[in-house]
This record gives structure tokens, C-alpha cells and sequence, in this order.
């Protein structure tokens, strides 16, 4: 493991298998759904990376894969973003016997060991409307992950962490606010809660997982700046999944491209919206809208994206490829390094 890496993922699937009905009964084969199938990948200290692709194309299940919210089918996920200074003496002791040299394969480990490193791994959750307890208030949901890990001296220095994190997220006074519930507040101001608990430990990785789609496209912008400054102040690294391919070139240094559950490609925001190489990424750029009416777009991604229970053989874009060739229904293409740091999945390259 690089030090430079706080994550490293290696072939990681998830096969999620489907309730025995009609189909299954003609055969014994069990039948899955591939809703991750095989993705590796590294997640670089102080980065965002975007996971970008149509619905379907397996993000969310790769964002809780790497948080060990899924258990994977295969594959692992080596963590190396624990600071050992905040865990106990046995905490500390346990963990760094089970570190291997690339770090800590978390898929290894069970409920009890994941808990102390889920103060460096937090989730922001898409729907700040169904993320929040209506029952607690701000307080509480802030304070919640700092009850939970046993962080705080006592309430004075709890509630000072909160109001610290409050002003962060800029839902101010804190006092004011407080000893609200959720419904409140806004949506915009429920999603700042959703990001302070997210960060009010510190975490090292967090997973935001389309944490702007839920909300008023007109508060979308202020809201991801707020959680950019927060991730750069404290160093934190990210993987943002998102639909909206426009954004990642504002918010994320690199990005991956993913279809049923693979990745198609991968590189530094800019290269991969300026400079698209796969015919998927190009198509769904093209399908980007665009404020400007005479624009006319070249190339818009047609036909439906097929069952990840029965992948296209092959490459799994032949279906809906222009450039589709016999090679593509044969054989798989790698993922391979075209140019310096950009990456791409297609016989067109390799
Ligand atoms: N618990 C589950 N059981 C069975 N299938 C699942 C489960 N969770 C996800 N899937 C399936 O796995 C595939 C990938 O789903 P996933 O939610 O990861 O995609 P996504 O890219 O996040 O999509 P979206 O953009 O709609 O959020 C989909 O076909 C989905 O139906
Ligand atoms: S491998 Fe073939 S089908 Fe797949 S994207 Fe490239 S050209 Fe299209
Ligand atoms: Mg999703």
C-alpha cells in the first residue's frame, strides 16, 4: 500500500442473489443480480473521487462496499486510514496485528472490529428527509456518532463539538438551532446536518453518496462548496457518487465511469470531461444539458441499459455501442492505461 492511498480496492463484486421465483425454478443455478462486478481501484489521500455512471451501474453498492455497509461477494478493501492515536491501547494493539502491509482489509473483519474505524469512515446519504431521526433533535443527531464512539470528556465538551461543527456547516447560531427537529428545517439545512454528523469526528474517508440530488437545484451549488471547503480543511478524502457528470469536473480531482457494475473509465476530472476516450463516457457527456440552444448535441445514448442479471457478453456496453465490432461481443476488454493516468475499457484503445 502506498502511503499516498487511503484506499485500495481490489476486485471487489457483489452479487446480490434474487428471491426464488419464476425464472429460478428451471434451473439450479442461482441467479444474481451483478450489481458490482469486479472493480479496482485506489482512493488517493486528500482526494474526491467521483463514481459516475446511469442508474443502475452499481455506485451506490460500491459506495457501501468500501464501508463494509455490504458484504462483498469477492474481492477486498484495504483501509489505511486509521489513526491509531484515537483508539484505545487494545484497539490499537488488535488493529495494527491484523494491518498488513497494504493496510487493513476490512472485508476481513466483523461488526465489533469495524467499530472503532468507523470514526474515519462516514456515509452522507442522498435523502436528508429520510437520513435524519424526526424523533432527535440537531443535537442529538450531531452528537449521536460522538455518544456512540465515546469521543467526549463529557457534555460540555460534546455540546462545544457540536456547536463547532454547527458553525462549519454554517446552520447558525448554533443555539438557535440546536434544540430543533428536523422537519424544522429546510431541506438544504437538513443536508448540512446530514454533512456535519458526517464529519463531526474527523473522518479520514467519507462516502457522500449523491448528497445534492434530493435537494433545490438553486441550493445544490452552495451546499457542495460547503462540503469541498469542509473536506480540503481537514484533509478528509472522498468518494462522491453522482449522476450529474457536470459537476464532478467542479468537485472531484478524478473520476470513474461505471456501467453494470464495471469500470469503464477512469481519470483526472478535467481529461474525462474535456477529453472523454470511451464511447459510454462521450454518450453520456453528449447527453449532459446544456444551457445554450444552439448547441446541437452529436451523439445521445440510446436504447435501455440491460439487466445486470444477464450482463451483454463481451464488452457490456455492445448493445448501445456505435461502435460496437465482433470483438466486443467476444471478448472482454481491460481496463488499460492510454495515456498517463487515464484509463479506459474499450477494444477501440487496446
Ligand atoms: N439489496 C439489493 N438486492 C438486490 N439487488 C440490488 C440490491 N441493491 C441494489 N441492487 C441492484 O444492483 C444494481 C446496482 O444498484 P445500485 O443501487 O448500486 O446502482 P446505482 O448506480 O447507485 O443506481 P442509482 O443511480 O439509481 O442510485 C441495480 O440493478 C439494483 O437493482
Ligand atoms: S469495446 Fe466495443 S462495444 Fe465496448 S465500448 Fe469499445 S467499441 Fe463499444
Ligand atoms: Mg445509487
Amino acid at each position: 500500500m502506498s502511503e499516498e492511498h487511503v484506499l485500495e480496492v481490489e476486485k471487489l463484486k457483489k452479487h446480490f442473489p434474487l428471491k426464488k421465483g419464476f425464472l429460478s425454478s428451471f434451473t439450479r443455478e442461482e441467479i444474481t443480480v451483478k450489481a458490482v462486478d469486479g472493480v479496482s481501484f485506489v482512493v488517493k489521500k486528500g482526494e474526491i473521487l467521483g463514481l459516475a455512471g446511469e442508474s443502475g451501474s452499481g455506485k451506490t453498492t460500491t459506495g457501501r462496499l468500501l464501508l463494509r455497509l455490504v458484504e462483498p461477494t469477492e474481492g477486498s478493501v484495504f483501509f489505511n486510514g486509521m489513526d491509531f492515536s484515537r483508539f484505545s491501547d487494545s484497539e490499537a494493539k488488535y488493529l495494527r496485528g491484523k494491518t498488513e502491509p497494504n493496510g487493513i482489509d476490512i472485508t476481513k473483519l466483523n461488526d465489533s472490529e469495524m467499530k472503532p474505524l468507523r470514526r474515519d469512515m462516514q456515509i452522507i446519504f442522498q435523502d436528508p428527509f429520510e437520513s435524519l431521526d424526526p424523533r432527535m433533535t440537531i443535537k442529538e443527531i450531531i452528537a449521536e456518532p460522538l455518544r456512540v464512539q465515546k469521543v467526549a470528556k463529557n457534555e460540555d465538551e460534546l455540546e462545544e463539538r457540536v456547536k463547532a461543527i454547527m458553525r462549519d456547516v454554517e446552520v447558525v447560531p448554533p443555539e438557535e438551532f440546536m434544540h430543533r427537529y428536523p422537519h424544522e428545517l429546510s431541506g438544504g439545512q437538513r443536508q448540512r446536518v446530514a454533512v456535519a454528523r458526517a464529519f463531526v469526528l474527523d473522518p479520514k474517508f467519507v462516502v457522500a453518496d449523491e448528497p445534492v440530488s434530493m435537494l433545490d437545484v438553486s441550493i445544490r451549488a452552495e451546499i457542495l462548496n460547503l462540503m469541498v471547503d469542509l473536506v480540503k480543511k481537514r484533509g478528509a478524502s472522498v468518494v462522491f457518487i453522482t449522476h450529474d457528470l457536470a459537476v464532478t469536473k467542479h468537485v472531484c480531482d478524478r473520476v470513474i465511469i461505471m456501467y453494470l457494475g464495471k469500470m469503464m473509465e477512469m481519470a483526472s476530472s478535467t481529461n474525462l470531461i474535456d477529453l472523454p476516450l470511451h464511447p459510454y463516457t462521450k454518450a453520456l457527456i453528449a447527453a449532459v444539458p446544456v444551457p445554450d440552444p444552439s448547441y446541437r448535441r452529436t451523439e445521445v445514448i440510446s436504447g435501455e441499459i440491460p439487466s445486470p442479471v444477464n450482463p451483454p457478453p463481451g464488452c457490456r456496453f455492445n448493445t448501445r455501442c456505435p461502435y460496437a465490432h465482433d470483438r466486443c461481443i467476444r471478448e472482454e476488454p481491460p481496463l488499460v492505461e492510454v495515456e498517463k493516468d487515464h484509463f479506459v475499457a474499450c477494444h477501440l484503445y487496446s
